[in-house]
C-alpha cells in the first residue's frame, strides 16, 4: 500500500499509515521535529521498545492526518503537524487526547496504523486476520455469538477477527479498556454494506443514561490481511442534528 491513505467505512473516513515506511522516513530526529511537538518527541524518546516506538509514531501520524483532514473538511485551516500534539491520557498509554476539539482514535497492528477523527465518540480497531482458539473466544464472545459464528465462519473465516475488532473498537469509543467492557454488545453479523449488526443482551443492557448508544453504528471492512472496524455515534446524524 502507499505510505498513507484514506478508506471509507460507513460515514467515517479512516486514515491508514504504513508503520515501517514511517519509521524509515522519520528515523532522523530533525525530520521527526517537523512532525512531533516537543512533548511528543519526549514521549517518543522515552519509549523503550523499538516496536512500540514505531507503532506509536505511525499512530501519531495517522491521528494528525485524520485531525487535519477533519479541520479542513469543516472549513478550517490545518495547523502544521508539530502543532497538533496527540498525547495519551495516562502518560504513554490510555486514550489519545488532542488539542483540537472532538475526538481521535488510534489503532495499530502488524505494520499498519489507523486513526479516525470526529466530533462525536468514535473508536477504531485494526487487526491482522488470525485464528482465535476456543478459550479466547469465551473472553470476547457470549454463547449466542459463538453459536452463530461457529456456523458462519466456514464461509467467512475472517469473522472472528472482525468480531474482536468490533469489541475493541466499541471499548475505545467508550474510552474504557477491554477488561472493563466485554463481552458488551452482542454482535449478530454484518450486512452487504459492511454495517455490523448488534444488540444489547439483557444482562449487559446500558442504563437509561446510556441511551446515547441508540445513535451508535458500527462498520467493518476487510483490506488485504486486515479487518478494520469503526464504532461510534454517526458523524452524519450529528451533522443533521446541529
Ligand atoms: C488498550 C485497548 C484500548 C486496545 O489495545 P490493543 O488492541 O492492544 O491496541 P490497538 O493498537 O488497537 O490500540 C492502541 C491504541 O488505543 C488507544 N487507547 C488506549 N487505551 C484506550 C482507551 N481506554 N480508550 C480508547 N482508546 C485507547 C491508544 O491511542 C493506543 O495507541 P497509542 O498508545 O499508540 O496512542 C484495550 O482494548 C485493551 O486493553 N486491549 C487489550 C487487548 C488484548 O487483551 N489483547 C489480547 C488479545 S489476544
Amino acid at each position: 500500500m502507499r505510505w498513507a491513505r484514506n478508506v471509507r467505512l460507513g460515514d467515517w473516513t479512516v486514515t491508514l499509515v504504513d508503520v515501517h515506511v514511517t519509521a524509515k522516513s522519520l528515523a532522523d530526529e530533525k525530520r521527526r521535529r517537523a512532525v512531533l511537538s516537543p512533548q511528543e518527541a519526549e514521549t517518543y524518546n522515552a519509549l523503550r521498545f523499538e516496536k512500540r516506538r514505531r507503532e506509536w509514531l505511525a499512530g501519531r501520524l495517522a491521528a494528525k492526518l485524520a485531525l487535519r483532514r477533519r479541520l479542513r473538511a469543516s472549513g478550517g485551516t490545518a495547523p502544521p503537524f508539530a502543532r497538533i500534539a496527540v498525547s495519551n491520557r495516562d502518560g504513554a498509554s490510555g486514550p489519545p487526547v488532542s488539542p483540537i476539539a472532538g475526538v481521535v482514535s488510534i489503532s495499530h497492528s502488524h505494520g499498519l496504523a489507523a486513526a479516525v477523527a470526529g466530533s462525536a465518540p468514535v473508536g477504531v480497531d485494526i487487526e491482522r486476520l488470525r485464528p482465535f482458539n476456543a478459550s479466547l473466544r469465551t473472553v470476547f464472545l457470549n454463547d449466542a455469538e459463538r453459536a452463530w459464528l461457529g456456523r458462519a465462519e466456514a464461509e467467512q473465516p475472517e469473522l472472528p477477527t472482525l468480531g474482536w475488532a468490533f469489541k475493541e473498537a466499541f471499548c475505545k469509543a467508550r474510552l474504557i479498556g477491554i477488561q472493563d467492557g466485554l463481552p458488551g454488545p452482542e454482535w449478530r453479523g454484518w450486512d452487504d454494506n459492511g454495517r455490523l449488526l448488534w444488540r444489547w443482551p439483557l444482562e449487559a443492557a446500558p442504563r437509561k443514561k446510556d441511551a446515547i448508544f441508540a445513535n451508535w453504528q458500527a462498520h467493518g471492512r476487510l483490506i488485504d490481511d486486515y479487518a478494520i472496524v469503526v464504532v461510534g455515534a454517526s458523524p452524519k446524524r450529528k451533522a443533521e442534528r446541529t
